[in-house]
């Protein structure tokens, strides 16, 4: 497929999405806003060339337009469809299931198994087979970003692969569900019950239906675990963690707590000893001084603690498929800039079939590759 556009001077950015409910329309829509920001900061002519859902998609060599959005062919869906598409960006924001991987799981490894850069949503396939994926990536010299599945808005695999480039990380803990804080924070400085808060947060859109991947703590877990995978470099697994929710949160804990001048907060804590990390997910009470207490609704935050960098904190008050799409489509801007420093590099213009929107293998080690 040609690389450039009919100007023949910009680079055409493929881009699919797979899974098209609240977060992937979100990420459409927002791509689709920004086209001409791709354009003017990275010379790249973003075309959206296939989106779909379970059962139905659409796909157009020229790019899609949002009025495509609700008439999705039935039949256009699955991983040989998006990648009959000609894309070279996979956005992947199916459903979550860290049992199985999900679908998300066959897309991805059909992406990356084709050299083609993935930025990944759904958290199932990041847990199940993480390691196999990093892997896969990293023979067919493809991107894997993943700051969707990763508590979105709240830069965390960020701040370990860039803010803290070279430290050694001793401790993270985090408070990186939403609902739960929410809930927390209703029973704590309201006095509302479980169930009551559980039912605000479902009808203001925060909370989803079925609520318990959020309340027993294994959305808490998941998010945990990718980051020590992905950005730590272990191995962990969710049977080797600690996995406590809120569930069993009573009222008369929280007025003790209350007395007591500490604030719950449902935290995933990973510790590096020497003897190996070990991790877990629980309710743990701050005293209203630490930063943690002051983590708010639904607010998220993360505390790493460094060898040398000290304790770095982060927080965020985004939520909802608005917020992690634009963390989906920070990951992609970071792609485009990585291309078009490849493409600008003085390593390539020295190649006797240099092109100004062509990417090279470059042999001594620059990190330019051909695009499938
Ligand atoms: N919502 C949020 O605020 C938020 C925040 C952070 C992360 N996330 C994560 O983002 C992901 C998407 O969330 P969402 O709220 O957008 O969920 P959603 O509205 O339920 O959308 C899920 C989409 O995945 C599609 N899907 C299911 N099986 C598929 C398959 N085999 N192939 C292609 N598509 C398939 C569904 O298609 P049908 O429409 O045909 O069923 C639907 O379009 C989840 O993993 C979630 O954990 C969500």
């Amino acid at each position: 497929m040609d690389d450039t556009n009919e100007e023949g001077f910009m680079r055409i950015t493929r881009v699919a999405i797979a899974g098209f409910g609240n977060v992937g329309r979100a990420v459409a829509a927002m791509l689709l806003s920004r086209r001409e920001r791709y354009r003017s900061v990275y010379g790249a002519d973003v075309r959206l060339v296939a989106a779909c859902g379970s059962r139905a998609g659409a796909s157009d060599e020229a790019g899609l337009e949002a009025d495509r959005f609700d008439s999705l062919e039935p039949g256009k869906s699955g991983p040989d469809f998006i990648a009959s598409s000609g894309a070279d960006i996979l956005i992947e924001a199916g459903p979550s299931n860290f049992r199985t991987g999900g679908p998300g799981l066959a897309y991805i490894r059909s992406a990356l198994s084709a050299g083609r850069d993935a930025i990944v949503i759904s958290k199932g396939a990041l847990v199940y087979d993480g390691r196999a994926l990093r892997d896969l990536a990293k023979t067919s010299g493809a991107t894997l970003k993943i700051s969707g599945a990763t508590a979105a808005a709240l830069p965390t695999i960020d701040l370990i692969e860039h803010s803290l480039l070279g430290c050694q990380v001793l401790q993270v803990e985090g408070i990186l569900n939403a609902t739960t804080n929410y809930l927390l924070d209703a029973m704590t400085m309201r006095g509302v019950g479980l169930d009551a808060a559980l039912r605000e947060a479902q009808a203001s859109g925060l909370a989803e239906p079925d609520s318990r991947s959020d309340i027993e703590g294994w959305d808490t877990a998941c998010k945990l675990l990718i980051l020590a995978n992905f950005g730590l470099g272990l191995d962990l697994s969710i049977e080797n963690m600690s996995i406590n929710g809120i569930e069993t949160v009573t009222q008369v804990e929280i007025e003790t707590w209350r007395a007591e001048g500490l604030v719950p907060k449902l935290v995933g804590s990973l510790t590096l000893q020497a003897d190996g990390p070990s991790a877990s997910v629980a309710v743990r009470t701050y005293p209203r001084t630490d930063p943690f207490a002051l983590v708010s609704g639904k607010t998220k935050a993360i505390r790493i603690t460094t060898d040398l960098m000290g304790e770095v904190f982060s927080i965020a008050s985004g939520a909802g498929p608005a917020a992690t799409a634009a963390a989906a489509l920070k990951d992609f801007e970071h792609i485009l800039l990585a291309r078009s420093q490849c493409r600008s590099s003085p390593v390539a213009k020295t190649l006797p079939d240099y092109k100004p929107n062509a990417l090279f293998i470059w042999r001594t080690g620059w990190r330019c590759r051909r695009r499938p």
